[in-house]
């Protein structure tokens, strides 16, 4: 079963939903090591995360790379303990259309998330971008909670 597998990806917002999720796809993966596991992160360029006034846009975009940069370089040192073939990737746009994006051009079986992500609203069960990427996906997805 685990084998229909072969291509998983996560999408990871380094949210500690999406902390859990990398764990359970990595476990998953642990079955049988011709499983490749993808990372995928998308930044909002013209949304920070958290804003600070002052800041120059183009200051603010590097700062913002340098963050992707470092949460890249240690989520590779954790999926180096994988014999699997593993890879990361940081892509800019609107994070719901360009996971479901990246899943059809990476014809990955599985996405792995979070149910909730970074915004901290707790009233809806799932985040905007697990419920879209549920919607949208046009493989299994498997929310973690
Ligand atoms: N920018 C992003 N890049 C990659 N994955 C993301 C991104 N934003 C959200 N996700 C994934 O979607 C899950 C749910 O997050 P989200 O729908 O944004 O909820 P919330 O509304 O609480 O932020 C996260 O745990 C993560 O797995
Ligand atoms: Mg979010």
């Amino acid at each position: 079963m685990l084998t229909d597998y072969s291509r998983i990806v996560v999408a990871y917002d380094h949210s500690e939903l999406s902390k859990k999720a990398l764990k359970m796809a990595m476990n998953l993966s642990k079955q049988d090591k011709q499983i490749e596991l993808l990372v995928v992160m998308v930044t909002q360029p013209e949304r920070p995360m958290v804003y600070s006034y002052g800041y120059a846009f183009e200051a603010y975009h590097e700062k913002q790379r340098e963050e992707v940069k470092a949460i890249r370089n240690e989520l590779e040192q954790e999926l180096e303990l994988l014999p699997n073939k593993t890879r990361t990737f940081a892509v800019e746009g609107n994070p719901g259309h360009m996971i479901v994006e990246f899943v059809k051009q990476n014809d990955a079986d599985l996405v792995v998330m979070g149910s909730r992500g970074l915004s901290g609203l707790k009233e809806l069960f799932l985040g905007s971008v697990s419920h879209y990427v549920v919607q949208k996906a046009h493989c299994p997805v498997f929310i973690v909670k």
